[in-house]
């Protein structure tokens, strides 16, 4: 598609909610642009919805597919047919890449056209062609950062209002940053799905998002916010996709972080993503995780991209097993008994599991007492198991909360 023409290039529309409606209008406020940036002015040949137009006429009638219908069905259906016709597909659909990329990769790999997808993944921070692209030939150690703004919103919140989950979720929703069925944000099924695509394609492996293990914000409480500000922590919902003993670890979970880490002052519905390289040492980029407009906008420099005639760097596939059991520090919270020793009978429980504290924070007293800690970094399996006989101390009055952190303190 890169010679030039001045014929307009036909774009079939699949899907004109949110992002669809915002993309015809962008195509309309900056066709000129992109006619001058790239000698083809693109057009909105023709549209699907449940309501208005026929797939098969659309298709016939396009030069290129934008798929903004969301979902599995009918937007796999769709894409493949598009594909196999040999007609270049722009998506914005995380679910679609991150359950079926395997097979639309290999039908866009035989037809030899571009299946481009930078709005799938962190709204408009354009992480995807950086890492197909400006980092093909660099060999990345690790991906991670904030890829829902929902979460991000919430526990920004949380942390500045001291306010319940309930009742930040509520007003996350009355802001439009949160949609009325927030479950697969909350969740992490969201971000799973996103680090599903960042890790295919920053380690040339086939990981889905079945290989995700992922844990939501849900169970996230006031007071560990709270007694984590005096530690110097903060909160953020992280998805993590690293090469570790071998394998590959892609994982999402709620994790503190230091202050002077670069995703830490990354507040409300934004997001930032870090690429670590032992060439690049370490990449962060953020902005709006979501929107219309700005969705519309990653989905229109996908469509340049491909009348410009720019291809990802093409890479070998690698084959790396989905390794589980990854080390991490921990923040534990404790509600225990107000009696001598208790912090040695607990310290003694994590020294014998091999576990060392960095900090320790003691409050209350009587019934009210509680032991707030962080510990350095062992083995996730390790940590349950010292957790789990703390949990059967006489001296521990509930269940013990905890939650991971990133012991890298940044400069
Ligand atoms: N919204 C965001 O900020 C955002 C950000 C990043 C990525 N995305 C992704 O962008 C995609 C679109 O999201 P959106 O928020 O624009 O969704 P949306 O507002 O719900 O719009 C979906 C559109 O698809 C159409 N549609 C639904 N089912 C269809 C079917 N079976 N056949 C034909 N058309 C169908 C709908 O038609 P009707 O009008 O007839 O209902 C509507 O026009 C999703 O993959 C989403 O994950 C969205």
């Amino acid at each position: 598609m890169s010679e030039g023409s001045s014929k307009p290039v036909r774009i079939g529309l699949l899907g004109r909610g949110t992002v669809g409606g915002a993309f015809a209008e962008l195509v309309a406020e900056r066709g000129a642009a992109v006619e001058a940036a790239c000698g083809r002015r693109p057009e909105i040949s023709g549209v699907l919805t449940r309501g208005e137009g026929d797939f098969d006429e659309v298709l016939a009638g396009s030069d290129l597919i934008v798929e903004l219908i969301g979902g599995t069905e009918p937007a796999r259906e769709h894409v493949l047919a598009a594909l196999r016709a040999g007609k270049p597909v722009v998506t914005a659909n995380k679910q679609l890449l991150a359950q079926h990329g395997d097979e639309l990769f290999d039908v866009a790999r035989e037809a030899g056209v571009q299946i481009r997808f930078e709005a799938a993944v962190a709204g408009v921070i354009p992480i995807v062609r950086v890492i197909q692209e400006s980092f093909g030939a660099t060999e990345i150690s690790k991906v991670f950062g904030i890829v829902n703004g929902t979460t991000n919103f919430i526990l920004s919140e949380m942390a500045s209002t001291g306010a319940a989950y309930e009742e930040v979720l509520e007003r996350a929703k009355q802001l439009g940053y949160a949609e009325a069925d927030p479950t697969e944000d909350v969740n992490g099924a969201d971000a799973a799905a996103k680090m599903a695509i960042l890790a295919r394609l920053a380690f040339h492996t086939p990981i889905t998002l079945g290989d995700v293990a992922y844990e939501g914000i849900e169970t996230i409480q006031p007071d560990d916010l709270a007694y984590a500000k005096e530690l110097g922590l903060s909160l953020k919902l992280l998805g993590v996709a690293e090469r570790r003993d071998g394998g590959l670890s892609v994982r999402v979970f709620p994790c503190f972080l230091y202050g002077g880490h670069p995703l830490a002052p990354v507040g409300g519905p934004f997001n930032a993503v870090m690429v670590e390289a032992p060439a690049i040492t370490e990449v962060t980029m953020s902005g709006p995780g979501a929107g219309g407009t700005q969705t519309a906008s990653a989905v229109l420099g996908d469509v340049v991209s491909i009348l410009a005639g720019d291809a990802p760097v093409s890479q070998p596939r690698e084959e790396l097993t989905v390794v589980t059991d990854v080390s991490s520090s921990f923040y534990l919270h404790l509600e225990v008994a107000d009696r001598p020793g208790v912090l040695a009978r607990i310290a003694q429980v994590l020294g014998d599991n091999g576990i060392s504290v960095k900090s320790v924070v003691q409050r209350g007293i009587g019934e009210d007492a509680r032991l707030v800690m962080v510990v350095h970094e062992c083995l996730e399996s390790q940590f349950a198991a010292a957790v789990e006989e703390i949990g059967r101390l006489e001296d521990v009055r509930s269940t013990p909360r905890s939650i991971r952190v990133i012991e890298e303190e940044f400069v």
